[in-house]
């Protein structure tokens, strides 16, 4: 399964990702392409020490559709079946989304629904949970709505600061999305109308 990993900064999920990879956890999925829309990404580094070919897109550049269609050639060139956004700080448009239809898989840190959009972690202390956590979806239409994959909690502490609460769940996010990915490589992954399915 030709896998592109969408990023946009420091790139930790993308390690986790190269790491399973080379360990032999990720099914049958190749990492091809490690694409960024930010020059600056430190996860470009990341991907270029495993020896990934890289590609940058800049969204600051150029307008959205004409950024978003150098994406997509990029993506149909290198012959793309499944792409990861993993920190990928930008929307995709319907079109888009079309052409990878339960193709492209997002995570996100919380456990959704709760706490979609930005500063998740903020969100969630601020909301004064006590468990949050992470989870990896299929990427629809509307922002963090898709089908549900994996999802994994971890406690949320009165004295938690933002950075406490998102490094403890960014280690989790480590764990699954590697899984995530290995899953739907492996046609463990089905969709029937919203929900996603584990199937053995
Ligand atoms: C992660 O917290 C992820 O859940 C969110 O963006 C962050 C990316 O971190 N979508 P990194 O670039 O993988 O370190």
């Amino acid at each position: 399964m030709r896998t592109a990993v969408l990023i946009s900064g420091r790139g930790t999920n993308l390690e986790a990702i190269l790491k399973a990879e080379e360990e032999k956890s990720l099914g049958k999925t190749k990492i091809v392409l490690v694409l960024s829309n930010n020059p600056e990404a430190k996860g470009l580094e990341i991907a270029q020490r495993s020896h990934k070919q890289t590609a940058i897109v800049d969204k600051k550049n150029l307008d959205y559709c004409e950024q978003e269609s150098e994406i997509l050639e990029i993506l149909e060139h290198n012959k793309i079946e499944f792409i990861v956004l993993a920190g990928f700080m930008q929307i995709l448009s319907s079109n888009f989304i079309s052409k990878y239809k339960n193709k492209i898989i997002n995570i996100h840190p919380s456990l959704l629904p709760s706490f979609p959009g930005l500063k998740a972690q903020k969100q969630a202390l601020d909301f004064g949970v006590k468990i949050s956590g992470c989870t990896v979806h299929i990427v629809t239409e509307t922002v963090d709505e898709g089908p549900i994959i994996l999802q994994k909690c971890v406690e949320v502490y009165s004295e938690d600061s933002e950075k406490e609460l998102a490094d403890r769940i960014l280690r989790e996010e480590h764990v699954l999305l590697p899984k995530a990915i290995s899953l739907f490589s492996l046609g463990k992954i089905q969709v029937y109308s919203n929900k996603a399915r584990i199937v053995e």
